[in-house]
């Protein structure tokens, strides 16, 4: 990446905040940043929002910040209103960017505007407990090499459906989880080998969703969503939660509508035979703040054993990208483009396409350009 970031501290208590769409990531992340003694405006058509939209938001060049958090397949649009008020803007787009046929129009709306910064929200990319766990991966790797990796993140989101919640139709299951989830091996492979995934066709892609990848130097990878409840690795992650009601759901594999469990886990097996697993939430259903405890599992044929790491993985991504934005320099982009590539190409793939619709040269400037 051309731009770096300047490392500069900066107080959250001074920034000002415009928070796009009010829904449920746009509503978390404005009660958080008011609670931390941000100034928030939010802007939504609906309901009682500050503004209803963007065009209405007094004195645009003066906000230290903007979130966007509405539909994707809105993000976009709301960015260029965003920029076309306020040019050097900076600006933390929810997951996924854009829906996959505007990825050329996002690239070329950064080019047209050089000095606006902006970044994804990459959750996994700032959360402590999956930095702690990849360091153990690094020092059990230099003796043991990695044989598998399978990731996980099943929920059953008919009732946020039900609710009116956003659907993701142009990425489908992949707008979900997989930005996260390759975050998830960004953080796992080392990054030669990670490119070289994101370059490699899965050897098998299902809808359910279910895609694997095994190359000559790789390890077997698989990744595994499903938004219907449906659990694919019972036996990888089930034992590490504490609520007997969520070990019988993971055990007959089987989230029910209107749960909220979550099963999300990493799971890499060494040559050895020993692995190591990162479990997200697995206080779930026995602690009021199970989502901020996460656990660590460390395995193999003499035994197991488990860590705990505490810590508001949302809040410390929101805190750290907003760092990030309000004290980069003009011009600072993370979009993830090549992640946005891969998965553009996955929904190719899922969609039949012979070919893929995302020509060479795009994958090219992301390499030559600032994103
Ligand atoms: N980072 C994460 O882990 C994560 C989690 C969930 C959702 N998301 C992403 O966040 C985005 C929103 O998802 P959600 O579940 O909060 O959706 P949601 O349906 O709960 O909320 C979307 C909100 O945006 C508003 N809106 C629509 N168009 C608008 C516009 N032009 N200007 C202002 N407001 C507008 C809607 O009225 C609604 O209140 C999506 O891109 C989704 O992929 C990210």
């Amino acid at each position: 990446m051309g731009n770096q970031a300047v490392g500069k501290a900066v107080r959250m208590g001074n920034v000002s905040v415009v928070v796009v769409g009010l829904g449920a990531m746009g509503s978390r992340h404005s009660r958080y940043l008011k609670a931390v003694g941000c100034g928030v405006l939010t802007v939504d058509p609906n309901g009682s929002e500050d503004v209803h939209h963007v065009a209405r938001v007094p004195v645009p060049a003066s906000h230290d910040a903007w979130i966007v958090a509405t539909p994707t397949d809105t993000h976009l649009e709301v960015m260029k209103a965003i920029l076309r008020l306020s040019p050097t803007a900076r600006i933390l787009l929810e997951k996924p960017t854009c829906p996959p046929d505007e990825i050329p129009a996002l690239v070329d709306t950064l080019k047209e505007f050089p000095k606006a910064c902006v970044v994804v929200n990459d959750i996994y990319a700032h959360s402590p407990v999956v930095t702690k766990f990849a360091q153990g991966l690094r020092r059990i790797s230099k003796e043991d090499s990695i044989e598998r990796i399978t990731i996980e993140f099943t929920k059953n989101r008919h009732r946020d459906v039900d609710n009116g919640r956003f659907v993701d139709l142009e990425y489908g299951e992949i707008g979900y989880e997989w930005f996260h989830m390759l975050s998830l091996l960004r953080a796992v492979l080392p990054s030669d080998s990670y490119e070289e995934y994101l370059q490699t066709k899965p050897s098998f892609i299902s809808r359910e969703m279910r895609v694997a990848t095994s190359a000559g130097g790789l390890p077997q990878v698989e990744l595994y969503a499903s938004t219907d409840g449906r659990i694919g690795y019972p036996e990888l992650a089930g034992y590490g939660y504490y609520s007997p009601s969520a070990r019988d759901q993971i055990a007959v594999r089987n989230i029910p509508y209107g749960s909220s469990l979550r099963y999300r886990f990493v799971n890499v097996r060494f040559r050895s035979g020993a692995y190591q697993t990162l479990i997200f939430e697995p206080r779930f259903g026995v602690h009021p703040e199970y989502k901020n405890v996460h656990s660590i599992c460390t395995g193999g044929p003499s035994g197991r054993s488990v860590s705990e790491v505490p810590g508001n993985q949302l809040e410390t991504a929101l805190n750290r990208q907003l760092e990030l934005l309000t004290t980069s320099r003009p011009g600072y982009a993370e979009i993830r483009l090549p992640e946005h590539l891969h998965m553009a190409k996955l929904v190719d793939m899922l969609n039949g396409a012979t070919s893929s619709n995302y020509p060479d040269e795009i994958a090219k400037d992301c390499h030559a350009s600032r994103v």
